[in-house]
């Protein structure tokens, strides 16, 4: 198949009309949101969303987001609608921000996966909203990557995973968000993060009091366990690399990252929150990616597919737990490093 690849950064470029018509008509997209680039099929077309999976290559139990433009929409595809959700996204709508309700029985299984629930968003991006309502559907659609990559945050990376095997590609520029949405989970009555993301732990306790962080978002899923969202049992966001994370403050994670490079000759090095006077490795390959958590999220998918652009091995992510964003930004570096941690203040390394 030969997909055709489109500028568009203006909500308002006509060529968005056809990306909808492809859309509506049972085709796939891959469009820019302010997290990462989705995989966008008709949410009420079972076969258009059975497209996405084997583009994907994703599991077929895993089940996708469904995009709506406003809040208004929402009993399209959800029933019994808590008002906390409707708290959540009137706080936080449009943005980053999934939450999992109650599905209309209307909405296909192959979308929800088999489950009684849906994963509903209502993304902020211009261009992805004017195509939600080009298409006049609302829009199933994982991140934009073949299953067990990372995220794409650049319309190249989505060429890269996949070109050839979808009708279309938006290129709307870098994700500023780069880390995908926060999941909240209201189901069982208490308000539950599956997912952190650009909504962060502190902005849902704001409005609500307590709130709980599902232990799967710091631990990996064991073999006999179901995890509450299907998507935390598998591999994710891994690079060709082997990723090691060292977590600790800046300078001792900094230290310990200098003596694994010198000791074991590997390259590659993911900085986050380095800005300290001296700071330098002796790498060919050194991402610096900001000086907050806010900014590492931003670049963090990038950097990592920068390493592979550049053929590197072995990636030693810095990671320090500074502010709430970290939580965001580890949850995803933990995942791709598959728990492989150095705690560079605990005396792991001797
Ligand atoms: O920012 C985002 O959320 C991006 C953009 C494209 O919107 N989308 C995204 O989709 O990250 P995906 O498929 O890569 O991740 C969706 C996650 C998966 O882990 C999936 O298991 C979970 O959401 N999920 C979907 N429906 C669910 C449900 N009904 N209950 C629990 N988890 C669900
Ligand atoms: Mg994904």
């Amino acid at each position: 198949m030969e997909t055709k690849i489109v500028r568009i950064t203006d909500a308002d470029d006509p060529a968005i009309i056809e990306m909808g018509e492809i859309i509506r008509s049972g085709g796939l997209v891959s469009f820019p949101t302010e997290t990462v680039y989705g995989l966008g099929a008709n949410a009420l077309d079972s076969g258009a969303a059975a497209k996405i999976f084997a583009a994907k290559g994703r599991p077929a139990d895993n089940p996708l987001i469904v995009h709506l433009c406003s809040i208004s929409q929402l009993e399209t595809v959800a029933l019994d609608i808590p008002d906390k959700a409707y708290v959540l996204f009137e706080s936080f709508a449009p943005g980053p921000l999934t939450v999992i309700l109650k599905k209309r029985p209307e909405l296909p299984d192959t979308v929800t996966a088999g489950l009684d629930t849906v994963a509903v968003r209502i993304p902020s991006h211009p261009v992805a909203r004017s195509l939600i309502n080009a298409a006049g559907v609302p829009i199933a659609a994982p991140s934009a990557n073949l299953s067990g990559r990372p995220s794409p945050t650049r319309a190249e990376h989505v060429i890269r995973d996949m070109n050839g095997k979808i009708d279309a590609i938006i290129d709307g520029g870098a994700c500023s968000v780069g880390v995908e949405s926060t999941i909240v989970e209201l189901t069982s009555g208490t308000v539950n993060i599956l997912r952190p993301g650009g909504i962060t732990k502190s902005d849902i306790s704001n409005l609500f009091g307590s709130v709980s962080v599902d232990r799967h978002v710091y631990e990996m899923v064991a073999d006999c366990e179901h995890p509450k969202s299907p998507g935390m049992k598998y591999k994710h966001y891994s690079p060709e690399a082997d990723v090691v994370v060292v977590e600790g403050d800046t300078k001792s994670s900094a230290d310990t990252i200098r003596w694994l490079l010198a000791k074991e000759k590997q390259k590659g090095v993911m900085c986050g929150v380095m800005a300290y006077d001296g700071c330098t490795f002796d790498s060919e390959a050194v991402l610096y990616v900001g000086e907050n958590n806010k900014t590492y999220a931003s670049r963090l998918f990038d950097s990592l597919l920068s390493f592979d652009k550049l053929g590197i091995k072995k990636v030693f992510a810095q990671f320090c737990r500074d502010d709430d964003y970290g939580l965001a930004v580890s949850n995803r570096l933990f995942k791709a490093a598959g728990g492989n941690i150095i705690h560079s203040d605990g005396g792991d390394i001797k």
